[in-house]
């Protein structure tokens, strides 16, 4: 029997940071209402001419580095991606390119904000069944490129940025306990498909469409389906909420990821949180704290890691690792 064990992880980020004080010079908003009610203090915005893929590279080499191989050691890459570079060929293929990766498969997942924990679940899946051997996992946005500037109830809340994991297969006892990915479990409920969505596309209108958010409705949601997705992690593997020692959820709005840790009981120092620095950078948020967590010395060899997300579609899920 297989398993998933996280060897590497990496980030990037662009170097074009705005704080919210320089987007309140030119948007009807201020400081304290985008730090009150969502957490950010700053984002990330990607310069001219920076790409998705650019980002997805520099995170995937500092992944790869991390794990000691190189491009070429890889089967798989899985990237999650709302902004491709392109609309076709796969943001994934030219990571590939980048990587001097020849053999095995790329591709990109779209789960916009849960992507991340669909591109693992994906990855998981297929070590799990022997069919790939050694994964890379990226998440990836130029998210800012979607936004409405003139919509300040989106425009303040997100970022651009990069995370990457490897995934390398280990051989496991059926039914052992030991390290790498635990259990993912994915959700989706299209019913609900107008509350976070763009208004346009390939092939709708034509053009890739600017964000459009129904902020309450998503926030309840994201409260109920967070917090689902956590207790449905901890009940599959038979664990408690005191077993877990990192939770690395969805970086959308610290209120959110409050009021979850609450109804899970969990304490804040358990949560790993980027939001202040990040904003929401979709399917990289999660790649992006948990790169920040291990390479600070937060997550440690052993612990029990949580991922927790939650994006427009909607989806929801979660993986659980034991590092
Ligand atoms: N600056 C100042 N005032 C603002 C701003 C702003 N940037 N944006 C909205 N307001 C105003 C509104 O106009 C409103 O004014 P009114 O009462 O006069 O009408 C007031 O602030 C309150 O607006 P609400 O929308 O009720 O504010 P709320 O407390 O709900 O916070 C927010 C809004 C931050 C968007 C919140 O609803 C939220 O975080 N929702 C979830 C968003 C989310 O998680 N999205 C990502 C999901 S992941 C993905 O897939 C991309």
């Amino acid at each position: 029997m297989y398993r998933a064990r996280v060897v590497g992880c990496g980030a990037a980020l662009p170097a074009r940071r705005v704080t919210n004080a320089e987007l309140a010079e030119t948007i009807d908003t201020s400081e304290e209402w985008i730090t009150q009610r969502s957490g950010i203090r700053e984002r990330r915005i990607a310069g001219e001419g920076e790409k998705t893929s650019d980002l997805a590279i520099a995170a995937a080499q500092a992944a790869l580095s991390r794990a000691g191989i190189s491009g070429s050691d890889l089967d798989l890459i899985v990237l999650a991606t709302t902004t491709p570079d392109q609309t076709f060929p796969a943001t994934a293929v030219r990571v590939q390119a980048a990587l001097g990766m020849t053999k095995g498969a790329a591709f990109d997942v779209q789960a916009v904000c849960s992507g991340f924990v669909y591109a693992l679940s994906v990855a998981d899946s297929m070590i799990r069944t022997g069919q790939m051997q050694t994964a890379l996992v990226i998440g990836a946005e130029t998210f800012t490129r979607l936004l409405d500037w003139t919509d300040r109830s989106t425009c303040v809340l997100f970022g651009d940025g990069a995370g990457a994991v490897v995934l390398q297969a280990v051989q496991v006892e059926r039914g052992a306990g030991g390290r790498g990915i635990l259990s993912t479990h994915l959700h989706s409920d299209g019913r609900y498909q107008d509350k976070l969505y763009t208004d346009g596309g390939p092939s709708s209108t034509g053009s890739v469409g600017q964000v459009r958010m129904d902020g309450r409705e998503v926030f309840k949601h994201a409260v109920a389906n967070l917090a689902a997705a956590a207790a449905e992690a901890l009940a599959a593997n038979g664990l408690s909420p005191a077993e877990i020692d990192w939770v690395v959820p969805h970086q959308a709005n610290r209120r959110i990821i409050e009021e979850v840790g609450r109804q899970l009981d969990l304490p804040k120092e358990k949560i790993v949180l980027t939001l202040d620095r990040h904003g929401n950078t979709s399917a990289a948020s999660i790649p992006l704290a948990l790169a920040e967590a291990v390479s600070d010395g937060r997550i440690k060899q052993g612990d029990l890691v949580l991922l927790d997300a939650m994006g427009g579609g909607l989806t929801w899920g979660s993986a659980l690792i034991r590092w």
